[in-house]
């Protein structure tokens, strides 16, 4: 395994010119392909209540779920740097909830660094959960959570102003958030010379998406990346594979095999062994019920992905 990424390592990236590279993960199994992809920094996104649970927008999403999904995600991370993101309202009410809610992410759900949206309005939280060696990802440009006040998921910065989305109160939240302590921003949905120019003008990391090339690194949501979330591809997000269309294939094939008769095969089936009888004797009195059933401890691992766990009495069919 590649060396294990951290927090500081991403600020020697910037130092150094290196292009950092992220990507969300919602579990275990994609959490696991990222990861061996070599990313640098996976996010538990709270785009999962969009791309997960088919919601219209990530407002909804609920501290539990981000720690169930962060843990998940958690347990196949190896060399990644894995940031969580803190959802609606778990941080905008209080300091205190803050702490609370950020440290529960890192400690129940095995974070490293959270993210938060906003920018002035939000640095006093940022310095409070730096102050207690909360690493803290910043979010500025388009956040999702402010969807109502910005009339939708809409670019930001593209007029002159100090207005809330505004091209200087932009520049003005990225230097809040720096100044604050964060370790890095995320830049998104802003014109690519807005987000040069905060490049260029702030020490920490700004990852980008929706925000040009000129970053100092990228994020995408995975499922825009890998065509998960149906034919819906937002302008900025390129599509490095139609996984959903070879899902889809897929699974009308097995389908169709099952239809057909022809899935399971011998190949894909228990045979008998050469000592047993051709006709099996069998036992089809009826299954106790399962609180019926003493537990073995167990000595075997966790249960196998046929019939259940070790030692467990299973009922038998004829197969012969
Ligand atoms: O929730 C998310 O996935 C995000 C990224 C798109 C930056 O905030």
């Amino acid at each position: 395994m590649e060396r294990k990424i951290t927090v500081p390592d991403l600020q020697r990236m910037k130092d150094a010119g290196t292009k950092i590279t992220a990507l969300t993960a919602y579990d275990f199994s994609f959490g696991r392909i990222v990861d061996a992809a070599g990313v640098d920094v996976i996010l538990v996104g709270d785009s999962l209540g969009m791309v997960v649970q088919g919601l219209e927008t990530t407002l909804p999403v609920t501290l539990e779920e981000t720690i169930y999904h962060c843990r998940m995600v958690a347990r196949a991370r190896r060399r990644a740097l894995l940031v969580a993101d803190l959802p609606f309202l778990t941080y905008q009410v209080s300091v205190q909830d803050a702490l609370r809610n950020a440290g529960r992410l890192i400690k129940e759900g095995g974070a490293e660094a959270v993210k938060l949206e906003g920018g002035i309005a939000m640095a006093d939280t940022i310095a409070a959960l730096a102050a207690v060696d909360i690493p803290v990802m910043g979010h500025v440009g388009l956040t999702p959570q402010s969807v109502h006040r910005m009339g939708g998921h809409r670019v930001q910065g593209r007029r002159r102003g100090q207005g809330p989305g505004e091209r200087e109160r932009v520049i003005a939240d990225a230097h809040a958030v720096a100044d604050a302590g964060a370790f890095a921003v995320v830049l998104e949905g802003i014109p690519l010379d807005l987000a040069a120019e905060i490049t260029a003008q702030i020490d920490i990391p700004t990852i980008g998406i929706g925000a040009g090339r000129h970053c100092d690194g990228q994020i995408l949501v995975l499922h825009d990346v890998l065509g998960l979330f149906g034919d819906f591809a937002p302008k900025f997000a390129k599509r490095y594979a139609d996984l959903g269309r070879a899902a889809v294939e897929a699974i009308a094939e097995y389908t169709g095999e099952v239809r057909g008769g022809v899935f399971p095969d011998d190949a894909h089936s228990f045979l008998l062994r050469a000592e047993q009888p051709s006709v099996a004797t069998i036992d089809v009195t009826p299954a106790p019920a399962i609180d019926a059933i003493p537990t073995p401890p167990l000595e075997h691992g966790p249960p196998t992905s046929i019939g259940g766990a070790p030692g467990r009495s299973r009922r038998r069919r004829a197969v012969g």
